[in-house]
């Protein structure tokens, strides 16, 4: 989006004022490399923040409300700041909102505000939409208000934003990656002390592609929260062999001595991914540190199959395109990445091969789905931050 352009869009819809200035700002969407559904399970992600995502035009109005546009959407919302705060429907604005109610129930006030919005992540596609809206939000409201409150709590407040306001019972992974991402850098992020390392993402004439099923996701009505109790049911069951908090705590060979004690092949398999995918995530960044991109490439490979054969978060749609993918010469690996069920993968491609990949991927999962793919080289910017 042009910023001049989003100025006067603004202008358009709220006026000009001669006493309030209009700001803006960038958070970007997220792409995981590896590490999937582990956030939640205390585990390993590797994530990094991408050169798209959402900008946030803001100002005081004045007026105690706040009102809420995006380019996006056609669909405007006007809250009061006087009463506390409901979700309405499935709204776009839920997610600033949310965030808003978030604020409030730290203590925190705002004043009247106007916002406008306009993102270029697909929605629904698995590229942390909803994390780059709350996170913008999140950031505008603390740095206009002087609220105080460091990067690490605004991941927090907009994780329970997605958590208490949406109904979404997601882990940390996209609000830490969409706040603390750098340029050409992924994330090595340890979800349970949330301690992090930056690493360069060198590529040896390889880029990221990532290619979107356009088969809408739904993360909030899809099996998501179930995937999450099963692997509380299986933290219960192995509990009984030794108390654990969470499944990243068992490393892969001392689950397999153990795992028949869940007693249950569904519940079983949830925790063998999760286990087996928490290894793959430390291995694959020292495989990145060497410099060795076919075993990186082959983890990617290896973690979508268990997202398939035992998470069972993939699908059709995803298991073409990792399919067709894998049948280029140049691609050392593609996997599913995000939550799953529908949305995007993302392939290591070598730099020749890309068009090869975009034509040969983009004809066979039309003729084997009858859905044309999208597909973006992803770059890789930096995390939230004031538009200057
Ligand atoms: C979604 C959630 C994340 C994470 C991934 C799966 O993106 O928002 O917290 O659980 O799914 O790795």
């Amino acid at each position: 989006m042009n910023i001049e352009a989003l100025f006067q869009k603004f202008a358009g819809i709220y006026g000009e004022s001669k006493t309030e200035k209009t700001e803006v700002y960038f958070a970007p969407g997220r792409v995981n490399l590896i590490g999937e559904h582990t956030d939640y399970n205390g585990g390993f992600v590797f994530p990094c923040a991408l050169d798209f995502g959402t900008f946030l035009a803001i100002r005081k109005n004045n007026t105690g409300t706040l009102r809420l546009a995006s380019i996006n959407f056609e669909q405007r919302g006007e809250i009061s700041l006087n009463k506390s705060f409901t979700k309405i429907g499935d709204a776009w604005f839920n997610y600033p909102v949310g965030v808003v109610d978030q604020f409030y129930k730290n203590n925190k006030t705002i004043e009247g505000c106007d916002f406008l919005y306009s993102g270029d992540i697909p929605n629904g596609a698995g590229l942390s939409s909803s994390a780059s809206i709350e996170v913008v939000t999140a950031f505008a409201l603390n740095s206009m208000f002087n609220l105080g409150f460091d990067l690490l709590t605004l991941v927090k407040l907009s994780q329970k934003a997605e958590n208490q306001f949406i109904g979404v019972n997601c882990g940390i992974m996209d609000q830490f990656a969409v706040t603390f991402g750098a340029e050409n850098k992924a994330i090595f992020l340890n979800c349970a002390t949330l301690d992090y390392e930056l690493v360069p993402l060198v590529m040896n004439g390889h880029k990221l592609i990532i290619s979107n099923t356009n088969k809408r996701r739904g993360l909030a009505d899809s099996k998501y929260n179930e995937r999450r109790g099963e692997c509380e049911t299986a933290v219960e069951k192995l509990s009984k062999a030794g108390k654990i908090e969470n499944l990243s705590q068992l490393d892969y060979p001392s689950f397999i001595k153990i795992i028949d004690i869940i007693g249950d092949d569904t519940v079983a398999r949830r925790a063998k991914h999760v286990i087996s995918e928490n290894q793959r995530a430390m291995d694959a960044v020292n495989a990145l540190k060497a410099n060795d991109l076919i075993t990186f490439g082959r983890l990617m490979n290896e973690s979508h199959d268990s997202l398939r054969d035992d998470y069972e978060v993939t699908g059709i749609e995803l298991d073409t395109l990792v399919e067709e993918a894998r049948k280029i010469p140049g691609v050392p690996g593609s996997r599913m990445t995000g939550a799953g069920f529908g949305g995007c993968t993302v392939s290591l491609v070598s730099e020749n091969a890309i068009n090869d990949f975009i034509d040969n991927v983009g004809k066979n999962y039309y003729k084997r789905t009858g859905l044309t793919a999208d597909f973006y080289i992803a770059g890789v910017g930096a995390g939230v931050h004031k538009v200057e």
